[in-house]
């Protein structure tokens, strides 16, 4: 595990846009898992900037989001398609066919979920699986209780989700109470991890997650298991590391 705590959050999203954009020279056709959430927007901002400045070419990156909420239309300002192409796909040379993120709509979301797996496995799994961590210890919409052999898969969203989430809604009753996300083991197959936190109210999470046994009550701490995971954190989230 390497753990990075920045001083500041300018810098946190810097590093964080370094490392992902390292992979991306070091493989053109990197497979990558992406997050959505507030954490890495300012990453994807400066993965723009490094991209417009010819530093990183996404022609043959193929990207696959972790999650998305059941029953959500991808037009859907709330939708995590809707986040994607707004904060960094239509942004950078990415081609379409090379964007996955679940289908909230489809018309069989079981199917959708396998196919979902197969189509990571046939491009032979992700070389960077990038993440946020929620304040129940999620990564994804594993909620604490999943089992560590879960693959992507329906599920229903935690209470508190649901509410941390309600920002993004007009009111937490808008809020989908289940959604498609990669299970654990989907996220644990990856080939580097990249976690990334930032702000108080993560400090205590992302401290208990590689501090404290290992146990599906905080799903991040299976990341203990990985053996190449990279912490990105500010100053804040990072606070009770010493
Ligand atoms: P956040 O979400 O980046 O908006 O805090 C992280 C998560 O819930 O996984």
């Amino acid at each position: 595990m390497r753990l990075v705590i920045c001083e500041t959050i300018e810098e946190f999203g810097e590093k964080a846009a370094q490392a992902i954009a390292a992979q991306i020279r070091a493989k053109s056709n990197s497979v990558l898992g992406l997050p959505t959430g507030d954490t890495p927007i300012r990453v994807y901002n400066e993965l723009v900037k490094l991209y417009n400045e010819n530093y990183i070419d996404f022609q043959y990156v193929t990207t696959f989001n972790l999650d998305e909420y059941l029953g959500m239309d991808k037009e859907n300002p709330s939708s995590y398609n809707y986040f994607m192409w707004n904060n960094l796909f239509r942004h950078i040379n990415i081609s379409n066919e090379k964007v996955h993120i679940p289908d909230g709509k489809a018309s069989d979301p079981h199917k959708e979920c396998s196919d979902y797996e197969d189509s990571i496995n046939g491009l032979g799994g992700l070389d960077l699986m990038v993440l946020g961590i929620g304040l129940n210890g999620h990564i994804g919409f594993n909620e604490p209780g999943t089992n560590f052999d879960s693959r992507t898969r329906v599920v229903e969203l935690a209470e508190s989700t649901i509410s941390a989430n309600a920002r993004n809604f007009n009111s937490s009753d808008e809020v989908p109470r289940q959604a498609i996300t990669m299970g654990i083991a989907t996220i644990m197959a990856a080939k580097k991890i990249l976690l990334l936190a930032t702000g108080e109210g993560k400090a205590q999470i992302v401290y208990d997650a590689f501090n404290k046994n290992i146990s599906t009550e905080i799903p991040a701490s299976v990341l203990q298991y990985h053996k190449d995971v990279h912490i990105i954190l500010d100053k804040e989230a990072g606070r009770y590391f010493k």
